[in-house]
C-alpha cells in the first residue's frame, strides 16, 4: 500500500508523516517514509539541482522533467522493492505535487504532466492508494515557513500568486478523485489533523 501526503510548502506534511509512521509501527506494520524529490542517491542529487537558489534561470519545462526523473528513479529503485517486501510506503509528496506545482502553478500542459506521471509510476502501477491533502491558506503556510527560520529554497521563493494557484490545483485534484484524495483542514492542531487521518485509515481497514 502507498500513502502519500500533499499540500503547499509549510502545511505540516512532515509532522503528519512522522506521526503516521509511529502509529503504523505501533500496530506492528512495517512502514517506510520516502520524500520527494529525493529518497535515494540519484533522486537526492536531482533534488539539489531543483532546490538550489543558484539555479534561478531553470526553465519550468526543465524543472518538470527533473521532478519526473527523480520520481522515475524512486519508483523503480525503492518503492517497488518496499512493496514487494510488504512495507507500507509513506510518501512525503508524489505525483500530485507535479500536477499542482508544475501544472497549475507554472501553467504547464496538464495532459503532458498526466502522461509523464503515468510513465514515472510505471504505467500508473505505483500510484498512491490513499492521499492526504493538508490544505491551508497560503498566508498561514507562509507565516509558518518564516517561523521555521530555515533558508528559503528556489521553489519556496516563488510569489504568493504561484502558491495560490498550486493550492487551487491540489483542491481540484481532490475534487476530481474523491475516492483517493482526502482533503484535511491543516490549520487545525496537529492532534486534530492526525485524528482525522486515523479515522480515514480505520475506515479503510489500514489500522
Ligand atoms: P520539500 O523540500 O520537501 O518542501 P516541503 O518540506 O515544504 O514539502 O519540497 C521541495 C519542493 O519541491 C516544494 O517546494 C514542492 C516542490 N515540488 C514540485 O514543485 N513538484 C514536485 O513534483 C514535487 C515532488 C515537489
Amino acid at each position: 500500500m502507498i500513502i502519500s501526503f500533499e499540500g503547499i510548502d509549510g502545511c505540516g506534511k512532515s509532522t503528519q508523516t512522522a506521526l503516521l509512521t509511529d502509529e503504523l509501527k505501533s500496530h506492528n506494520k512495517m512502514a517506510f517514509v520516502l520524500r520527494e524529490p529525493g529518497g535515494n542517491k540519484i533522486s537526492e542529487k536531482i533534488r539539489e539541482l531543483l532546490l538550489d537558489n543558484k539555479n534561478s534561470s531553470m526553465r519550468s519545462e526543465t524543472e518538470l522533467l527533473l521532478y519526473i526523473a527523480s520520481r522515475t528513479q524512486l519508483v523503480r529503485d525503492e518503492i517497488k522493492k518496499l512493496l514487494d517486501d510488504n512495507f507500507i510506503v509513506i510518501l512525503d509528496r508524489f505525483a500530485d505535487s507535479t500536477t499542482a506545482y508544475q501544472g497549475y502553478g507554472r501553467g504547464l500542459n496538464l495532459e503532458i504532466i498526466e502522461q509523464l506521471n503515468y510513465f514515472a509510476t510505471d504505467n500508473g502501477r505505483y500510484m498512491p492508494d490513499i492521499t492526504f491533502l493538508l490544505d491551508m491558506p497560503v498566508e498561514t503556510a507562509f507565516s509558518r515557513m518564516m517561523l521555521r527560520g530555515e533558508e528559503i529554497n528556489r521553489m519556496e521563493s516563488s510569489d504568493k500568486g504561484f502558491f495560490e494557484r498550486v493550492r487551487k490545483g491540489f483542491i481540484t485534484i481532490a475534487e476530481n478523485e474523491p475516492g483517493r484524495v482526502f482533503s484535511i483542514d491543516a490549520s487545525l492542531s496537529k492532534e486534530k489533523i492526525f485524528a482525522q487521518i486515523k479515522k480515514i485509515l480505520k475506515s479503510r481497514n489500514v489500522i
